[in-house]
């Protein structure tokens, strides 16, 4: 089906295709696993299909709660349609529970946190998207004083990433998950509609960017499952996508 397809861009995870319509894009959802910068990387099959519907069925959701974001529709199991956006080159991060980079980066004599600490208030970090520099962290002044975005812009993505995440915080705990934290990255639409905010969120909501934790067991069901080495990522995906109510199966994998 994508062989018809003109090839613009192939990412670590995903492949964007040229649309429908000169507004919009493909975007196909591989197998790819990658980790710390590529340097680590494997192919699990059905990763692409239950990342594609996770995250369709979860911006779905997110519209119906009033965030606009670049998903049209999802037109097959590895495929979505999307609005063509100029993304932000900076990967907005909100984070509910202390571990990760957080923890490796400030966990010391002045700050002795321990991963797994809840932090007092959702807390938002900017990463700069650039794979040479391994995506550094930055901060507001950063981005305004090199043009990224505008000091408006941050202030629209800091509050839609914190709506964001209370919102699927819901989601998750009524599936008996926590979620710990999330990466978002957010665009200017390329054919602005009238009722547009300034960004909108593009990319993709799926276990590949959110570190989601069973409340009973305290297992990831997340990429940490590759990142870590502990195996049976796909069935963990696959766990959220059951508990999300979609029934996506080993058959749907191909
Ligand atoms: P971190 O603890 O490694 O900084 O990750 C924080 C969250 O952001 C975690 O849910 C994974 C996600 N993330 C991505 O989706 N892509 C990335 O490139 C990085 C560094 C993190």
């Amino acid at each position: 089906m994508t062989a018809k397809r003109k090839k613009l861009y192939e990412g670590k995870a995903k492949v964007i295709f040229a649309g429908t319509t000169d507004d919009t894009l493909i975007q196909y959802f591989k197998d790819d696993a990658t980790a710390y910068n590529a340097q680590k990387h494997a192919v699990l099959h059905g990763k692409g299909v239950l990342n594609n519907a996770i995250s369709c069925h979860i911006m779905t959701l997110l519209a119906d709660a009033g965030i606009k974001h670049h998903l049209i529709r999802q037109i097959s199991p590895r495929e979505q349609l999307i609005r063509k956006c100029t993304i932000i080159p900076v990967e907005v991060v909100v984070r509910n529970i202390a571990t990760g980079s957080m923890v490796a980066r400030l966990g010391g004599a002045h700050i002795p946190i321990k991963s797994g600490t809840p932090l007092k208030t959702p807390m938002v970090e900017y990463y700069l998207k650039e794979d040479a520099l391994n995506d550094p962290i930055i901060t507001e002044d950063h981005i305004v004083e090199f043009a990224l975005a505008s000091r408006e812009e941050i202030t629209f993505m800091r509050l839609t990433a914190l709506a964001i995440n209370h919102f699927l915080r819901n989601i998750f705990h009524d599936i008996n998950i926590t979620l710990v934290d999330f990466k978002l990255e957010f665009g200017r639409a390329n054919h602005p509609l009238p009722d547009d905010p300034p960004l909108i969120l593009a990319d993709e909501i799926s276990p590949d960017n959110c570190r989601l934790w069973d409340k009973a067991t305290g297992d990831s069901k997340d990429k940490d499952r590759f990142r870590q080495d502990l195996g049976n990522l796909v069935e963990a995906y696959q766990d959220i996508a059951t508990r999300l109510g979609l029934t996506i199966t080993e058959k749907h994998y191909d």
